[in-house]
């Protein structure tokens, strides 16, 4: 559709119904709203029913707001719901993993009685490096089964995984081992991408040079590239992991057991740890994964195309397509490993259904060209989803025509780390879609959208998201520090979840998402603090002072912008201002991540400040996005953001 086929249509019609063959077979029917609605704690008691209990749950919600269990009473074990009730069943040689390489043509088939034998191997493994019930395992790896496997073996003992995004640096690293003090770590020599083997296990070594409690490291061989050795300390997953015995007995742990703990950013330079505990969580993302994606574990074939360092692969790669006994695809490599169609390949010859991923990958595959999903078979798929950032209407457009045919739902799922499952999504065969649009709360869920004062708008009408009632998959908390779990999600709007993000209703009612309105960022769906970059900025030697915003980006939802004054003594430098730019991007890639890399850096003279002395954001994202500029009356000196808006035009960037 051209820009302005799609303007038209938007104005005119706006919303797709559900098709009636969909209707026709989708697992839930509009009556689970009402259902819902007139019960949601005894709803979600009966959803948890999905899940096997060594001892069923007498009790469901206790609420101390901010602070809720679910099922306390109850006890199960994550990994045996995720894998050996399947075997037991009789579905042990059902496909749970196609893991695919990034090397095309590499592959590697897992069954669920193959994942049972590797899982029950590792938590020899673990039990042997000392861990137990209650501690901290740090998992620093690649898309390979073996972390999806070492997530199981971690959850079977009861010991709560840290999973870290194998991109993040070794300083990144080392302060989230510390946060939650993990004495053992699992990571691989390296990685591949696209074809390129990249080191791993150095920034691990480098990381633990400051964690003196980590006693143990567990190192999967990938590359094959050569590695430092901490003799007594390191061990080879193919040496240590590989000789135990296949069967485990498992033992089962509250509900309440925390299973993992998932380090996010705030508006803050630290990182929290998001914790997440068995019951709630397991219940509400085997549900959702359940109702939203429609999922028939008979047939279907799963593809999260995310990374397990996040949210969205613990959830939608390993609990909720794994309680449910799907069949999915896992892939190691990045959407053009092999050629800018590869995506198209693998779903033609794994006969993927249901396809999982973000806004920012949509777009990229869409600037590739329609030619590369054209010249493949996608006739398999039947429904699309995306989460981790708002969606444009063209981009929408571009999934539903090039790569569902036309006929494939689209759900639009609103969810954070925090809220450990999705939040608001449609109902595939209940709820119409618009393009852009999470539509509205999923049953059992309550969401509004309120003004400054905390209370509903109306139709028609903006403000903040929040949540209403409390829900299974909620984070506890955040690790070590309830006090700051309290302060940034429970005090903007009292006794209502505060989740930071911006929202309308539209005229008929129906939810939509507008970014984040505090200091974070979402940069290709990942999420970082503008005060974060800022204090690796400032820990660059040449650094006074930086301020640093989220700029609307094409392509990346949101790309970074830093302003950034040097210290007088550098003015040396300053005459180099290409080089001192270039270290400086490269010092944040290894403070945080080459994911925080700023895509501009403008040096300049002076930030503009309020009288107050605060850095005004609001005007530098104006300047850097070339608006023209608001108000300025509180600034101390006008002319501050006036010679900014000119080094930008200058082109002084990168
Ligand atoms: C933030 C949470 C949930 C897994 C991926 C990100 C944004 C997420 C949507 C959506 C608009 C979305 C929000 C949210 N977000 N999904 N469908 N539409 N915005 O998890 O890193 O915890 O980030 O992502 O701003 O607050 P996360």
């Amino acid at each position: 559709m051209t820009e302005a086929r799609l303007e038209a249509w938007l104005a005119e019609t706006r919303s797709f119904a559900p098709s009636s063959e969909f209707t026709a077979q989708a697992n839930v029917g509009p009556e689970i709203y009402a259902e819902a609605d007139a019960d949601p704690v005894t709803y979600w008691r009966r959803q948890a029913d999905r899940l096997t209990w060594t001892k069923e749950p007498t009790v469901t919600l206790e609420w101390d707001l901010p602070f809720a269990t679910w099922f306390s009473d109850g006890e199960l074990n994550a990994s045996y719901n995720c894998v050996d009730r399947h075997v037991e069943a009789g579905r042990g040689d059902k496909v749970a993993y196609h893991w695919v390489a990034d090397a095309e043509g590499e592959t590697r088939t897992i069954t669920y009685a193959d994942l049972q034998k590797m899982v029950a191997q590792a938590a020899h493994a673990l039990t042997e490096l000392g861990v137990k019930a209650g501690d901290r395992v740090a998992i620093y790896m690649p898309m390979i089964p073996e972390a999806v496997v070492t997530m199981l073996a971690c959850a079977r003992l009861g010991a709560a995984h840290s999973v870290v995004f194998a991109g993040f640096s070794a300083e990144a690293l080392s302060s989230r081992i510390l946060d939650s003090d993990c004495q053992v770590v699992v990571t691989a020599d390296g990685a591949f991408r696209r074809g390129a083997a990249s080191p791993l296990k150095p920034a691990v070594d480098d990381a633990l040079k400051s964690c003196p409690n980590v006693r143990a490291v567990l190192v999967v061989r990938r590359t094959g590239g050569d590695v430092d050795w901490v003799e007594g300390r390191d061990h080879w997953w193919h040496e240590l992991v590989e000789r135990q015995s296949t069967t485990h007995e498992c033992q089962s742990f509250p509900a309440e057991q925390t299973l993992l703990i998932m380090y996010t950013s705030g508006t803050t330079a630290k990182p929290k740890g998001i914790y997440h505990t068995t019951g709630g969580y397991l219940t509400q993302c085997a549900t959702t994964h359940w109702q939203i994606f429609d999922v028939k574990p008979d047939t279907d074939v799963c593809w999260t195309a995310a990374d397990i360092g996040w949210i969205t692969g613990h959830s939608y790669i390993v609990y909720g397509p794994l309680v449910n006994g799907v069949t999915q695809v896992l892939y190691e490599g990045l959407p053009d490993s092999g050629g800018r169609d590869r995506w198209w390949k693998i779903i033609e010859q794994f006969k993927v259904s249901i396809l999982y991923t973000a806004p920012t990958t949509i777009r990229t595959l869409m600037k590739w060209g329609h030619e590369h999903p054209e010249g493949h078979d996608l006739s398999s798929l039947r429904l699309l989803g995306t989460v981790g950032e708002p969606i444009n209407p063209e981009a929408w457009m571009w999934y539903r025509e090039h790569v569902g045919g036309n006929r494939c739902p689209i759900v639009d799922t609103w969810w954070q780390t925090e809220t450990g499952a999705i939040l608001a999504s449609p109902l595939p065969g209940i709820t119409a879609t618009k393009p852009g649009a999470a539509m509205h709360a999923i049953p059992g869920v309550s969401i509004d959208v309120v003004d400054n004062e905390g209370h509903a708008v109306g139709n028609g009408e903006g403000g903040y998201l929040v949540v209403t009632q409390p829900w299974p998959s909620m984070t506890r908390g955040i690790y070590g520090d309830p006090e700051r779990f309290k302060d940034v999600y429970w005090k903007r709007f009292p006794g209502v979840y505060f989740a930071g993000d911006g929202a309308k209703k539209d005229d008929d009612g129906d939810l939509w998402l507008l970014g984040r309105v505090d200091d974070v960022m979402n940069i290709s769906g990942h999420r970082l603090s503008t005060t974060e970059v800022e204090h690796a900025l400032v820990g660059y030697p040449l650094v006074a002072e930086a301020a640093v915003v989220g700029a609307s980006d094409a392509t990346t939802g949101q790309a970074i912008v830093a302003f950034v004054t040097l210290k007088l003594s550098a003015d040396e430098a300053q005459r180099d201002q290409a080089g001192v730019i270039s270290d400086l991007r490269d010092h944040v890639a290894k403070v945080i991540s080459p994911i925080a890399k700023p895509r501009q850096i403008i040096l300049t003279p002076e930030l503009p400040k309020t009288r107050s002395g605060k850095i005004m954001r609001r005007l530098l994202r104006d300047v850097a996005e070339n608006r023209p500029l608001g108000d300025v009356t509180t600034l101390t000196d006008p002319s501050v953001v006036n010679s900014i808006a000119d080094l930008m035009s200058q082109g002084v960037e990168e």
